[in-house]
């Protein structure tokens, strides 16, 4: 096993919580910072680590946040400086971490910059922004298409000139390129790091930089409309040019002057490209969000080979990380069965490496059906069937009206199921998730070979099977999980002739086992000792 002292944030786990979501303390609708703040003895005695919050900064709100107005403030709809400064107190009080969402990539249409920047092509933020001349027949400057459906550029007839924007168009993307952006987005970097705040989780990380040349993308063969428009064409110049590498160095530097502190990068790519992202010396983000488990489909021998291939290929020292959930993809619990769901938080919290956990994931929560007409997501809007409001409802607290999430109208529908999907009811069921969920993390905490322990895959097969050993300080622990809802024996005797299950994914079954005709049954995970 890895012998070197470990930090904060790779024996830790992260929770991202989507603040307009998780808890509304001043009975507008929309969740804010006073109701994180209420909902802190919840999240220490469930046992995360450290709290990564979606965008909290101010924004017309376009894409919920993600469209920032100004970098160094609080949007009024969540608090205000002070509240912030509060939370981060209490927060350090009981020990845990904050993280913040920094969305360098793109800012608001309505962000001061960009009002300067489209006011005149001669003003001195012009270039602060990606701007270009019609081509001859007026048509846009290339064929780049946004994430969110349609072309990634918009005539500003003012000025007769184009500007880019790879998502909505109400967010315009930033020019990396110019020394005076990279210092104002640093100077805001400095500003919540002088604050306290433990790191960010930087947005869109691979996007940053756009090709010199603004060449056209190769189209996706294959692509038809209806296929998700994030896919429709390779990003061969418009997403991870070599140059983004330079400015996550500098981000990275930046952080490490600051003690421990950590820089998680959002990034979709394929592994090999991914692994670029924690830097040649390991000197660029500390976890390059791994979406692997978001992406693939539920099979044992899928997953399998994506564990083995992603520990196989890590750069020496590089600490892995691992997602399941988040705010712009399905739940787990939608994904497959709540039974299977249970069975991959196991997978999740008892890989090696960082896991991130999204709010409510913990409950089993599900997407919330969405009628079109309470549909707010621009997604949604630009491309029906791939909004993302479904996973964003509010947290089921308990089981009074809107889940004890806000007194008034929730801004989206609050799930059809909190009156059991809900943290009071769950909590004092000896077999809920969330029961599931705090003892996970109360094992992985408790035991070093499941917190930083080495990763071996078990020389054991079936279908639908997959098993593993998570090693440190002579302690063997085995993890074996039935993908299917068909109950399996296998024989593990490679691993030991006996072992103790100290958790099943059932909650129901501890003790010795044998290991020679190891019985699993249908939907089980076990985490067992090897004795
Ligand atoms: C990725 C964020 O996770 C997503 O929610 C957002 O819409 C885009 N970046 C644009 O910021």
């Amino acid at each position: 096993m890895d012998s070197a002292p470990h930090q904060w944030w790779q024996t830790g786990v992260v929770y991202q919580i989507y603040p307009r979501s998780f808890m509304d303390a001043n009975g507008d609708g929309t969740g804010d910072l006073a109701g994180i703040q209420k909902r802190l003895d919840y999240l220490q005695w469930l046992g995360v680590d450290a709290l990564w919050l979606s965008p909290i900064y101010p924004s017309p709100m376009a894409d919920f946040g993600y469209d920032v107005a100004n970098y160094v403030d609080v949007d009024p709809l969540f608090g205000h400086l002070d509240d912030f400064d509060r939370l981060l107190a209490e927060v350090h009080r009981r020990g845990m971490r904050l993280l913040l969402d920094f969305v360098p990539n793109h800012t608001s249409d309505q962000h001061p910059w960009f009002v300067a920047s489209r006011a005149s092509r001669e003003n001195p933020w012009r270039d602060w922004y990606i701007w270009r001349d019609p081509m001859p027949n007026g048509g846009p400057p290339n064929n780049w298409t946004s994430f969110f459906g349609g072309d990634a550029w918009t005539l500003d007839p003012a000025t007769g000139q184009y500007y880019l924007h790879l998502f909505d168009s109400r967010q315009p993307d930033l020019n990396w390129r110019r020394p005076e952006v990279r210092a104002a987005m640093y100077d805001a970097m400095h500003f919540w790091m002088e604050r306290g705040v433990d790191g960010f989780r930087v947005d869109v990380m691979w996007l940053m930089v756009k090709d010199a040349q603004l060449r056209d993308n190769p189209p996706t063969p294959g692509w038809k409309l209806g296929d998700s428009p994030g896919t429709r064409q390779i990003m061969r110049y418009s997403a991870d040019q070599p140059e983004t590498h330079q400015i996550v160095r500098e981000m990275r530097a930046l952080l490490d002057g600051y003690g421990e502190r950590v820089l998680i990068g959002e990034i979709y790519l394929p592994l090999p490209r991914l692994l670029t992202y924690y830097g040649d010396h390991l000197d660029e983000a500390h976890l390059p969000f791994n979406f692997q488990l978001v992406r693939l489909p539920w099979q044992a021998a899928v997953v399998r080979q994506a564990v083995e291939d992603y520990e196989a290929a890590l750069p020496p020292g590089a600490w892995p990380n691992w997602v399941l959930s988040n705010h712009d993809n399905s739940r787990i619990a939608s994904r497959i069965s709540l039974a299977q769901a249970r069975v991959a938080q196991m997978l999740l919290l008892m890989l090696r490496g960082t896991p991130t956990c999204y709010y409510g994931d913990e409950l089993g929560m599900r997407d919330g059906a969405i009628p079109p007409e309470l549909e707010v997501d621009p997604l949604a809007k630009l491309s029906p069937g791939y909004g993302r409001d479904p996973e964003r409802t509010p947290m089921q607290w308990d089981a009074s009206p809107n889940a004890g999430f806000s007194r008034a109208t929730p801004w989206l529908p609050v799930g059809e199921d909190y009156p059991t999907v809900n943290v009071e009811a769950e909590r004092s069921d000896p077999r809920s998730t969330l029961t599931l969920i705090r003892q996970l993390l109360a094992l992985r905490r408790s035991l070093p070979a499941l917190t930083v322990g080495s990763y071996r895959t078990a020389s054991v097969t079936g279908d639908d099977l997959f098993l593993y050993l998570r090693e440190a300080d002579g302690q063997r622990m085995l993890v074996a999980l039935n993908f299917g809802s068909a109950p399996r024996t296998v024989d593990a005797s490679a691993v030991g002739s006996q072992g103790t299950v100290l958790l099943s994914t059932h909650l129901d079954r501890e003790g010795v086992t044998d290991l020679t005709g190891l019985e699993l049954r249908g939907d089980e995970g076990l985490v067992i000792q090897i004795d």
